[in-house]
């Protein structure tokens, strides 16, 4: 693994820009995305850039279960928003939030991603460690599914929505044994709450309480920070 710390996160997400222009520049076509909060700057650097993304693929993590696309706080809301209206892929894919049959969801999204399998995945990392919607606890060898959101990461969400009850409690998520598949991955972190996380990660040791850890085992992460995440390191 390799860290790269700067001075903000708009340094950071810049970077992170950079590398993903390179991959995109030579050959990459098929990406992993991240929502939240931490990759938005990210997104409007590509936004506001050159880059085509008209014949590469977007596979996105997550999608909380139960809303629609058109939900203004659906993942597929937040990735039209941010990302694919003003950069839009040749085929951009996400778990189906409102399919009740998890087991065709979640063998939907599987082979999915072995038809396509990930070049350059994406991750934000959560204050628990959590990557994609993976949960303390989680498997290292888990495949997609459908997962409940531990009350730290509601709390963490509920920023996002009007009050605490709105947050869903599920959501679809690819598992860890599914990230750990991409090529290439950029985990991004940004603010002193996630510095306890990145200090799990960084420590080396490989636990199910941080999810993120598993990533020691991958040949080809970069793990970029600002000051803030990287001050417990
Ligand atoms: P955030 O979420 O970017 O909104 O902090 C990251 C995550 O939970 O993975």
């Amino acid at each position: 693994m390799k860290l790269l710390t700067f001075p903000s996160s708009e340094l950071a997400s810049q970077h992170a820009f950079q590398m993903i222009q390179n991959a995109l520049e030579s050959g990459t076509k098929v990406f992993g995305l991240a929502t939240g909060g931490t990759p938005e700057q990210l997104y409007a650097l590509i936004r506001e850039s050159s880059l085509d993304f008209s014949q590469a693929i977007s596979i996105n993590l997550d999608e909380y279960y139960g809303l629609s696309p058109e939900h203004p706080k659906s993942y597929h809301y937040y990735m039209k928003q941010h990302l694919f209206t003003a950069k839009p892929f040749k085929t951009s894919y996400l778990p189906d939030g409102q399919n009740p049959n998890v087991e065709e969801e979640t063998r939907r999204y599987e082979a999915i991603i072995e038809q396509f399998p990930i070049e350059l995945q994406i991750l934000g990392i959560g204050e628990n460690g959590h990557i994609g919607f993976n949960e303390p606890g989680t498997p290292f060898d888990s495949k997609t599914s459908l997962v409940s959101l531990t009350e730290s990461t509601i709390q963490a969400n509920q920023r996002y929505f009007s009050s605490k009850e709105e947050v869903p409690k599920q959501a679809y998520s690819m598992g860890i044994g599914t990230i750990m598949k991409a090529k290439s991955i950029i985990l991004l972190a940004f603010g002193e709450n996630k510095a306890e996380a990145i200090k799990g990660l960084m420590s080396g040791e490989i636990t199910t309480d941080n999810p993120s850890s598993i990533l020691n085992q991958h040949p080809d992460v970069t793990i970029i920070t600002d000051e803030a995440a990287a001050s417990l390191l």
